[in-house]
């Protein structure tokens, strides 16, 4: 097999936001296919990036009076952080903040410019006067045109699904001030990718680059007619690199960001003696994208119009994969399931998710679920019960003798798993990890069964069985070192592990074929954990602390309308001594449970501190799971006479702000109160 020249990057997590686990999944499934590649003896090359540039990064700068390079600075160290966390390893992690960026935007722009692809064109854009900046699409907020619901994106409306122009929002506000926004035009260039229509045709329907869905989305999509003239410049202020022929304006994120790709190769290249040109203009190395669904025609449309223009190597393959949901949702601040990469970490092994997730990615674009009880179930009876098990039963039994001297009869076990080698690595070629996966836990299981049925426990009862227990341990174990190379793209901290359990590192994909024989075997230490459902929980429970934290940070600007108020006028004048008597206290809600045959209560059991408790029925199940309060703190009317109710009495009254049905806010203190603490 010839040694293929590989360049593999993942799409470069935006500057202005900490990692979560929905960018693990595509930097875990790239980094698992890139290790696969070395593993197999090629040539890799796997880069990454921050991108940096946008309005984002310049308005945190200017709310935090610092400049945008220290925040990014401080960014790109805390994700490279949590990338190394999750054993993710890149050759190069940089910024598109750089000067190889720079200098290779210039050169992309005048091969565009050359090729008389640049056009200018009037655009009338909304402008924040307070921020006296143009508002991108998803910074202004406004109540949608077609269903009036509120507080909507800009471009879409994510209650009935809509897409529309911020133009078309009904009573906009920017996101970055709360003012309204003003309508101003400038012009703007932009690149003419319609002359590139038949390459595009040509290179996006060609076989192996795309997934046949994504290379039939572009086809209905985009490609059927004539394709939109692309937008790339932004007027000042704007975050960028400004535009060398058009002083005054700054190429848009999107132009400068996958020229990092490249910006981020030449920078390791510099550092490692290389020709930047090796990578990126020769026809014999082998360019591969992975991103998320997301974020597909930038990739496969804009992205090879500019490279081809500029005269670089195009991409051999764009591998496209969905989305993260948690529990079958979509990621949620609220309830805890939109977790960072730090908080993973705080919680859980890295091991967890990178098998959790390679056991269940395919070729496909289909999303893909973080069941926790799945999860559990995975990692528990697969990693755990299969795997690693196959050393904890038999590695202690020869830490003395270490391995036999020649490999023993196995009935067939060692090679028949050998041979599974090359299905297996195509799997992991096609990206379709989840097959690879399947075909290794059959191993497992094999090798299990092997295990039960030669008992090495009970032949080391008898000293006489000294060497049958030994060759029971040496195809044991090296039936386990097989699955071990076979997962080590996936379990790379296991890869390790195993290297110095058994004193033979594991370097290759064939280190799977030949049997290790007569080596030591060192102490069995504890490779991989159970996962505790606990863990997973504190994880969740931490996401939705930071969540809180986040949020009360609202726009001093933000104007209310007056809805509620309306609704509901404010009450007569009461005094300061009755406003007293009403005893509120924090509660900590100790049970929450459905009332049998009741629709709107949920019966609480509220814990004032020490053994002071109130049962209380309230009417908010229409908006609450008993399981969400459960924990919870909360402030209670605890002086309220006790009523007698069809279920059993009240002794008091949990404070909720809304009109009902979904809209019921129960109140909570801010962090540091505790139960029993007077509210007034
Ligand atoms: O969607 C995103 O998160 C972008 N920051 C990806 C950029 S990928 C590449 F083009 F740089
Ligand atoms: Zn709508």
């Amino acid at each position: 097999m010839s040694t293929r020249r590989i360049l593999v990057t993942a799409a470069l997590p935006y500057a202005n936001g900490q990692l979560h686990v929905g960018h693990m999944l595509e930097h875990i499934q790239t980094d698992i296919w890139a290790d696969f590649q070395r593993l197999r003896g090629h040539k890799v090359l796997a880069v990454c990036a921050d991108d940096t540039h946008g309005t984002a990064t310049m308005i945190r700068a200017r709310q935090e009076g610092r400049p945008a390079e220290d925040i990014l600075a401080e960014m790109n160290a805390a994700h490279q952080r949590d990338l190394q966390g999750f054993g993710v390893e890149y050759d190069h992690y940089g910024s598109t903040n750089s000067e190889a960026n720079r200098e290779l935007c210039h050169e992309v722009w005048g091969s565009l410019r050359e090729a008389g692809l640049v056009v200018e064109k009037e655009v009338t854009q909304l402008f924040d006067p307070v921020e006296g900046t143009f508002l991108a699409d998803r910074f202004v907020r406004g109540t949608c045109p077609r269903c009036k619901t509120p507080d909507q994106y800009g471009d879409h409306c994510e209650s009935c699904n809509s897409t529309y122009t911020p133009n078309d929002l009904i009573d906009p506000v920017s996101a970055l001030s709360g003012a309204t926004p003003e309508t101003r035009s400038a012009n703007h260039l932009f690149i003419r990718i319609a002359d590139l229509q038949d390459f595009l045709a040509e290179w996006t329907q060609t076989e192996g680059r795309l997934q046949p869905e994504v290379a039939n989305y572009l086809k209905g999509a985009f490609l059927g007619e004539e394709l939109w003239d692309w937008d790339i410049s932004r007027p000042a202020p704007y975050f960028g690199f400004e535009i060398p022929d058009a002083p005054g304006n700054y190429w848009y994120v999107w132009f400068d960001a996958p020229i990092g790709y490249m910006a981020a190769t030449k920078e390791w290249c510099d550092a490692n003696g290389e020709e930047f040109d090796d990578w990126w203009r020769n026809p014999d190395t082998e360019i591969r994208h992975f991103i998320g669904k997301d974020i597909i025609y930038f990739h496969c449309l804009f992205w090879p119009a500019m490279v081809k223009t500029a005269g670089f190597t195009l991409p051999d393959r764009v591998q496209i994969h969905g989305m993260l949901q948690v529990n079958n949702e979509k990621m949620s601040k609220s309830k805890g399931t939109f977790v960072r990469a730090s908080t993973y970490l705080n919680h859980l092994d890295p091991a967890y998710i990178r098998y959790y997730l390679a056991s269940k990615l395919g070729d496909t674009l289909a999303d893909l679920d973080w069941g926790t009880d799945d999860i559990i179930a995975k990692v528990n009876s697969d990693l755990v019960g299969k795997v690693v098990n196959l050393a904890s039963r038999t590695a202690r039994f020869v830490k003395g003798s270490g391995l036999s001297a020649a490999y023993p009869e196995d009935g067939g076990l060692f090679a028949q798993a050998a041979a599974a080698g090359e299905a297996i690595a195509n799997h992991y070629e096609n990206c379709d990890y989840a097959k690879a996966m399947k075909q290794i836990m059959a191993l497992a299981d094999r090798a299990n069964e092997y295990v039960e049925e030669a008992q090495p426990w009970s032949l080391k009862r008898d000293e006489t069985k000294a060497q049958e227990l030994q060759d029971v341990c040496t195809i044991a174990l090296n039936l386990f070192r097989q699955i071990v190379v076979y997962l080590a793209p996936v379990l790379p901290q296991l890869r390790a592990q195993v290297g110095v359990l058994l004193n033979a590192p594991i370097e290759h994909w064939d280190d799977a074929q030949t049997p290790l024989v007569g080596t030591p075997v060192s102490k069995f230490k504890h490779l991989i954990q159970r996962v505790d459902g606990d863990a997973i929980l504190a994880a969740m429970e931490e996401a939705k602390e930071l969540a809180v934290a986040a949020d009360v940070t609202p726009s001093a600007q933000t104007t209310d309308d007056d809805a509620a108020l309306k609704a509901e006028p404010v009450a007569e004048e009461c005094t300061f001594d009755d406003f007293m008597k009403v005893d509120l206290r924090v509660a900590r809600v100790i049970t929450a449970e459905h009332v049998d045959g009741a629709k709107k209560l949920l019966k609480l059991t509220l814990g004032l501190g020490g053994d002071e408790t109130r049962q209380v029925f309230a009417g908010i199940k229409s908006a609450y799971d008993p399981a969400e309060l459960q924990g919870r703190l909360v402030v209670c009317v605890a002086n309220l006479a006790p009523r007698k109710m069809k279920f059993g009495v009240s002794e008091g009254m949990v404070i909720a702000a809304g009109p009902g049905g979904d809209d019921i806010y129960v109140l909570s203190p801010d962090d540091g109160a505790v139960p029993g603490q007077r509210v007034r």
